[in-house]
């Protein structure tokens, strides 16, 4: 039986800055029974078009892209402090040369419309609604550039419902 509840987004209690960028998340995406994920300590949850959603922030180059963009649902997971070598594993070795979850004793689980981990604490099942490249043309703060980009890898913005929030 699952362990998990489901509760309303407005019902989240944890302070946001912390659980993003501190605590840091995995975004998890499948095709088909296989999953891969990456940390992330960019983006955001609010509200967009009346619903509450997340923003992600993705590079191109990352192997988690290639599955984002092939389906229309991911989620954000994030997890208490005895999983910061697996959000450190995930947030710097690809999915292209590693089965993440093996390596990192992490169980997918494929109940939902994208794919997430039992160990997790708290989980966003996130539907993307908008995806944007972000562009140099844009950036009004000229010193972000240079240190954030060094070349033609601009984030990719996702603007995503969260249609279901899992919690213990
Ligand atoms: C703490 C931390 C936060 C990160 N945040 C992001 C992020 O928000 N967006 C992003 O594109 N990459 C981010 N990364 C980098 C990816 O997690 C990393 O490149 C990962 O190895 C990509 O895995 P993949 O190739 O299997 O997708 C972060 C890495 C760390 C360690």
């Amino acid at each position: 039986m699952s362990k998990f509840k489901t509760i309303n987004p407005y019902e989240i209690t944890e302070n946001p800055f912390k659980l993003i960028g501190k605590d840091w998340a995995l975004v998890a995406a499948k095709n088909g029974d296989y999953c891969n994920m990456m940390t992330a300590s960019w983006g955001g949850v609010g509200i967009m078009w009346n619903k509450p959603a997340a923003f992600t922030f993705i590079r191109p180059q990352r192997f988690t892209y290639g599955l984002m963009e092939n389906d229309d649902y991911y989620s954000l997971c994030f997890f208490d402090e005895s999983y910061r070598d697996a959000l450190k594993f995930c947030g710097t070795q690809s999915g292209r040369d590693f089965d993440k979850a093996k390596e990192c004793n992490l169980t997918p689980v494929f109940n939902e419309k994208a794919p997430y981990f039992e160990e997790a604490k708290l989980v966003l099942i996130c539907r993307k609604m908008y995806a944007q490249d972000l562009n140099g043309e844009s950036i009004i703060d000229e010193k972000l550039v240079s240190p954030q980009y060094s070349g033609d890898d601009y984030h990719r913005m996702y603007i995503s419902e969260i249609v279901k929030v899992l919690t213990k």
